[in-house]
Order: C-alpha cells, then structure tokens, then sequence
C-alpha cells in the first residue's frame, strides 16, 4: 500500500493550501481534489509565475504525476475547459494527467442562476461566491443532479435535461430564455469527455498498486457543511473524513493528514469570526498579507489566531502535522495575541468551539498575549533561523492547538519555508 496523504485546510479557506500542496505533490503519484468547485482558489508561484487554479488540482504542474477530480467534486465545465488552455503553453493538460469522475457533479447554468437568487433575496445573505456551489450540492443531494458520466452523454444529458424540464417549477423559462447559455454549456462536453474515466477505482487500485496519493481540500474545517458554522458554510465536506468519502477509500489507508492554518485567521464572507480584528492591526495585516479573495477578489476579514477554533479543527480532522503560512506578515506587530478561550456572557469560560451561531456570536476571545518581533524571518532555514519571540508564538500555537508544527511558509514561492520538525 502507498502512502495516502491528505491536506485539509484548519481555518476558514485561504489558509494557502495550495502551496503546500505543490509541494507535497513532489513525492507523490496522484494529486486528487475531493470537493468544492470553482469556488476555490488556489495561488501558486512556480518560478517567478504565478497561477491561479480554481478547479484542477496543483498537481498538474508536476511532470508524469496525475491529478485527479474525484465524485465529492463539483464542475463547471464551461470554466474547467478555460483553465486548461490558460496553463497552456507552459503545463499540457491531457487525459493522462487530469482524470475526472464520472461521479462529480455539474455546475449547470441554472444552479449558477439560483445562488445569486438566493443570495440577492435573503435578509441574511451568506456571502456565497455566487458560483453555483450550494444549489448543486443541493440537487445531487436531492438526487436530480447532473453527473460528468451523463454530461458528456448526449442521450443522457437530453434525459436529464427532459426530466429537469418537467419537474423543476421556474427552470424551463429560465431554459427558454437563454438559449445561447444552455448551447455554451453543452457544448464543451465533447472537450471534457476524453477526461472522464473511472478515477475512484483507478486511484484505490493505485493505491493497492503502492502509489502515493495526495488528496486535496479545499476551503476550510469550519466552513464545512456538517462541522463548520452552519449556515455560514459552503455545501461539501472539507474535513479529512470528506476525503475518503469523495474517493470511495477506507479510512484506515491514510497515512497522514496535513492541517494547513495561517498564523492569523481570515475569513470571506458572513457570519461569526470571534477573534477578527476591526482596527488598524487588521488593516495592517490585510494589506501586508495581500488578503483579498483569490475568485472573487473580496476583501478577507483579518483575525488573531483562534487556537479554540484550531483544537476544534485537529479534534474533528486528527492532523498529524500543522503547516503554518505567513508568519512573516506578523514581523513588526509590537503585542501578537493568540485566542485560547472564549467568554460569553451566560456560559462563561468556553473552551470547546460552540455549535450555536448565536453563541459564538455573544462571544468574547480571551487572549494571551506574546511580544513580537522586528527583525525579518528568513526566507529558508530551520527554527534555530527564527527570532526567538517568532519561536515562542509558534510554541504557543501548538501548545494551545495540541499539533506540532512541521513547516512555516515565509513567502508564496515553492522553495519559502522554514523546518521546524
Ligand atoms: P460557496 O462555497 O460559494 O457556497 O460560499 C459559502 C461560504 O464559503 C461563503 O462564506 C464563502 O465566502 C466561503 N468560501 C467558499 N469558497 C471559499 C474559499 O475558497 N476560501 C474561503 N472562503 C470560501
């Protein structure tokens, strides 16, 4: 049996995943995507260039590796085809190195057209990307969702699509009406059914085979469908466990689960973030972080690292190892806090992350505070290059997220990290 890792996200998306999975995808065979659509973005820098994937997994920049988007997955076609001739010239995408299930849901127009309804209406918007990721999710779970095994079926996407027409109330002036939309959208699925193939049985016999495997996540824990702050959540299940139900592989095949956070939080779009910042220690961080949202360009809101948010994502996701990123913007902050607990008014001392919104909103973060540091973080080296103040907050997060530390991003390119491990 093969290696199989999977990087999850331990915040609330952004957390820079897609670094540490391109760099991760060096030792492996198969890089698989397990959920999420275009919603995701994932900023890379591969000598001095940067790429920005929403869909196809990182691993695509890595010679004779394949990467896969498995069944927990949703795709807008449409846009999937754009992405892989904007990597051209310089990454081939064929169907040796991009497998996509047959399983994994479609984007259609019509679910695009629903979340910016629902979005524009609500009194309580959740500040969706508007990509029509809720309202697929929705449908496959309601069982009338297109899958990419009908969609490149001319016979059993006009099936899908008859039955759609008959059954779903609003959808067929909405078909009437745009014509050219709905001939767009059929119209790469002749591209993408070359890609198409059985991927969960290929991957579980490469597995078997001895292959390694790296699953990638998408978005974060706390914006997972079951586990995250409901409703102020995407549709999929991020967590480790979404790995192995997106791949169809037994649990007890993987080998390591890598916690991705960022030495501060961010968070797009509504609902609770208990420890953001709204003074100009969060301006400062937004700025120097660059944090504006990789798809839709939003503004992230900034916070202190909330190590009662990350318990509760190691105690759902069991990481073994935490990959810490932009540790390097925090360099100048004279007084660097850590979220070790909340108050709240009528409950007291929490310790544990709360399910209730309305909880978590009356929430206080109980901080302890650490002294920061001025001079600059190395690019490369091990812990004994940090400044020391940089080592004692890195000890304090694992100490109050009970996981060690294996690597600190300092910068977006491939080769900026420090060990630690
Ligand atoms: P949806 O996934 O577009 O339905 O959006 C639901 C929630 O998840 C919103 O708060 C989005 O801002 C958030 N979200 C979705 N994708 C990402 C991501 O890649 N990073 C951070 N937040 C995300």
């Amino acid at each position: 049996m093969g290696n199989v890792s999977i990087v999850v996200g331990a915040q609330w998306g952004d957390e820079g995943k897609g670094k540490w999975i391109d760099i991760l995808a060096d030792n492996a065979d198969i890089v698989a995507r397990y959920q999420g659509g275009n919603n995701a973005g994932h900023t890379l820098y591969i000598k001095g260039q940067k790429y920005v994937l929403h869909q196809i997994p990182s691993g695509v920049f890595h010679p004779g590796r394949v990467a896969a988007m498995a069944a927990g997955v949703v795709i807008n076609p449409g846009e999937l085809v754009a992405e892989i001739n904007k990597l051209l010239p310089s990454v081939h995408v064929t169907p040796e190195n991009l497998w996509i299930s047959p399983r994994a849901h479609v984007i259609t127009p019509w679910n695009i057209f629903l979340d910016h309804e629902r979005e524009n209406r609500a009194s309580d918007p959740i500040g969706t990307t508007k990509r029509g990721i809720g309202p697929t999710y929705g449908e496959k779970a309601n069982r009338a969702g297109l899958r990419m095994g009908q969609f490149i079926n001319p016979d059993a996407r006009q099936m899908w699509l008859r039955e759609k027409l008959a059954q779903e109330p609003g959808f067929k002036s909405f078909y009437e009406q745009h014509p050219k939309v709905w001939s767009d959208f059929a119209e790469v699925a002749a591209t993408l059914a070359p890609y198409v193939c059985d991927s969960e049985t290929k991957i579980r016999q490469g597995a078997r085979a001895g292959k390694n495997i790296l699953l990638e996540g998408a978005q974060g824990t706390l914006l997972d469908l079951d586990h995250g702050n409901y409703p102020y959540v995407t549709s999929s299940s991020t967590t480790a466990a979404g790995a192995c139900t997106s791949l169809g592989l037994p649990t007890k095949t993987i080998t390591h689960v890598y916690g991705i956070a960022k030495a501060y939080v961010t968070k797009v779009g509504s609902g609770p973030l208990p420890t953001e910042l709204h003074d100009e220690t969060g301006a400062l961080i937004a700025r120097r972080g660059n944090e504006f949202g990789a798809t839709t360009g939003r503004p992230r809101r900034c916070g202190w690292y909330d190590a009662v948010a990350m318990r509760y994502a190691q105690s759902i996701n069991g990481f073994d190892h935490l990959l810490v990123n932009k540790m390097d913007i925090l360099t100048g902050i004279p007084l660097l806090k850590i979220a070790v607990a909340y108050k709240h008014p009528r409950l007291g001392i929490l310790k544990d992350f709360p399910w209730d919104n309305t909880v978590l909103k009356e929430c206080q973060p109980v901080y302890e505070e650490f002294p920061g540091w001025t001079d600059e973080i190395p690019k490369q080296g091990f812990s004994k290059d940090l400044p020391p103040n940089a080592r004692r907050f890195l000890a304090a997060m694992e100490e109050h997220t009970g996981c060690r530390i294996l690597m600190v991003g300092t910068g977006p390119g491939r080769e900026e990290f420090i060990k630690l491990g």
